[in-house]
């Protein structure tokens, strides 16, 4: 996704299209230019931009291209109804095809070992997280109004949850201290900034496992946040769409686990998120859903789904390789181990240059702590280093002040989207530059 260069517009815009709360000003997308304009290959351009900003899993495509060789079914037309294709052209009914949603459902219970349940009627279909998360927001809460969210987090939340919606986001600062898990105190104080400034709470927006940490919320976290929302009476967003990619599948408690040993009580205000352009690596085909427990909520959701929905090509090819149980259980076991060993490639390989990450269990990404090499702790000292990161080294990396970490120094870095070859071309990139800036730092 490029930036575009904008020629002054004489005649005069929607508020929407001229406000910058889109959020694409951030270094985090700054960064993905840079590689546009010089992006690296191994023979075409060994001195390029190497892209470790983009959360991207590409680790297990030979699963899904065996799979699409195999099956040809999945893409093409049967002769009878439900699979013709006269049929599939002309769905469009914004439930979704059934055995898609039925394929989905089991595909998320699958993904938490089988120790969640989720209803196909309950599910709603977007065009991806981005849509889910947008269209919840829309929902839930009025212009104006606020959710509150873990940081650091995912910088495009700055767009999907504030830009069209015009609510606001109101940080939930975490902090080193305790590994950036959520604590009471950091809820109830985001609570009481958002009343200082009269603003109004709709709810709470957690990423398990998070983006960027790469590390899912405790069981006694999100217990503590449930309980935090239903006293005050607000709402829970869990976007989960990582949950599949989590190393070890006993390590991820899902909301919907915590809501099925409480008997759903209070259920109606919890909202789950899930795609498959993370655990599946398909962000093209825009594949997303929302499952919500509280039934106004679905209804409306699939109403105003019809701004986003999937092609039923789209629904057509994933309710077949997704109701594969074999081929499921097998990619989703792949997949797993393919990017723990990616994940601790890239934690070890930046161990032996003195380089700590924070301890992480699932993602496509790793969070590296590089305060040791700041001239000034300052979101400045941190853009300084990371303009060096980008421009010398050549590596596209997301700062922590892109996901408003309130402390400087940590960095984003993505594993999953290139090959073994050029993880070591960028691990031997940051060997040569720390060697360099701090031959003695560490
Ligand atoms: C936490 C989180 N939510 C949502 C999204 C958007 O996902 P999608 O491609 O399904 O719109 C991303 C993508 O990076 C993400 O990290």
């Amino acid at each position: 996704m490029g930036i575009e260069i904008e020629k002054p517009c004489v005649v005069e815009l929607s508020n929407i299209a001229v406000s910058n709360t889109h959020g694409e000003d951030s270094p985090y997308f700054a960064g993905w230019k840079a590689y546009d304009e010089n992006p690296y290959d191994e023979i075409t351009n060994p001195s390029g931009v190497i892209q470790m900003g983009l959360a991207e899993n590409q680790v297990s495509f030979d699963l899904l291209e065996k799979y699409l060789e195999e099956h040809s079914e999945a893409t093409t037309w049967g002769k009878g109804a439900p699979t013709s294709f006269r049929e599939n052209a002309l769905f469009q009914d914004y439930h979704g095809l059934y055995s898609f949603r039925a394929a989905m459902a089991t595909f998320m219970e699958q993904i938490r070992g089988g120790r969640a349940k989720f209803d196909p009627n309950r599910l709603v279909i977007t065009a991806g997280a981005t849509a889910a998360n947008e269209l919840l927001t829309f929902i839930l809460a009025n212009p104006g109004e606020a959710l509150l969210v873990p940081t650091p987090y995912y910088p495009g939340f700055d767009r999907d949850l504030r830009w069209r919606t015009g609510v606001k986001i109101v940080p939930i600062h975490c902090d080193s201290s305790n590994n950036f898990q959520i604590t009471p105190q950091a809820l109830e104080a985001a609570y009481k900034e958002a009343e200082s400034m009269n603003t109004k709470v709709r709810g709470v927006l957690i990423t398990n496992p998070s983006n960027p940490l790469g590390a899912t919320i405790q069981r006694s976290v999100l217990e503590h946040i449930l309980d935090f929302v239903t006293r005050k009476n607000i709402h829970l967003v869990s976007d989960e769409i990582y949950s599949g990619s989590v190393f070890s599948p006993s390590e991820f408690i899902s909301v919907a686990e915590i809501l099925e040993a409480r008997n759903y009580k209070d259920a109606e205000r919890v909202h789950i998120v899930y795609s498959l352009s993370k655990d599946l690596g398909l962000p093209g085909f825009r594949v997303g859903t929302i499952y919500s427990y509280n039934d106004k909520v679905v209804t409306t959701a699939r109403r105003m789904s019809s701004f986003t929905l999937i092609s039923s090509q789209t629904q057509h090819l994933l309710a077949s390789m997704l109701s594969d149980k074999e081929f499921t259980e097998l990619y989703i076991k792949t997949n797993r181990e393919r990017l723990r060993k990616r994940y601790e490639m890239m934690i070890e390989g930046l161990r032996s240059i003195g380089i700590e990450c924070l301890k992480g269990n699932g993602g496509l990404f790793c969070w590296m702590n590089m305060s040791a090499l700041l001239e000034k702790a300052t979101r400045e000292g941190e853009l300084e280093l990371w303009n060096e990161i980008v421009n010398e080294v050549k590596l596209n990396i997301s700062p922590g002040c892109s996901c408003h970490c309130s402390e400087p120094g940590w960095f984003r870095v993505c594993f999953a989207n290139m090959s073994e070859n050029t993880l070591h071309v960028a691990l031997e990139r940051i060997r040569n530059f720390v060697d360099k800036l701090r031959p003695h730092s560490f």
